[in-house]
């Protein structure tokens, strides 16, 4: 069996992302959009799967779900699915855990 090395690295603050908003942050190398659900922190890559647009400027919902804002395709933000077309690739979501204010993302190593 193989075991996915995996670094814990800060992203941000809780205060920097506001309740049912996204923001984008550069973190280990990466470009990841960090989510704030009623408290519940998200982090997934920015870049929607479907095209260039940003992930962290998407609508986000209450079922823990993003919505793009260039043709409207949503994603899971525990999973990655894709909930709504026109997308059919999910994308990368990342691990979260808070410590204290700051919100740290299991990268792989
Ligand atoms: S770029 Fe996100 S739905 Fe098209």
């Amino acid at each position: 069996m193989t075991e996915t090395l995996m670094t814990w690295t800060r992203a941000c603050s809780t205060d920097d992302v506001p309740d049912s908003e996204g923001r984008r942050f550069e973190v280990g190398g990466h470009t990841l959009a960090i989510f704030n659900v009623d408290g519940e922190f998200f982090a997934s890559d920015d870049t929607c799967s479907h095209g260039e647009s940003s992930l962290s400027e998407g609508y986000v919902e209450p079922d823990c779900a993003v919505e793009c804002i260039a043709h409207m395709a949503r994603f899971s933000l525990r999973t990655g699915a894709v909930l709504a077309p026109p997308a059919t690739v999910p994308i990368k979501v990342h691990p979260v855990r808070v410590e204290g204010t700051d919100v740290l993302v299991g990268l792989d190593a």
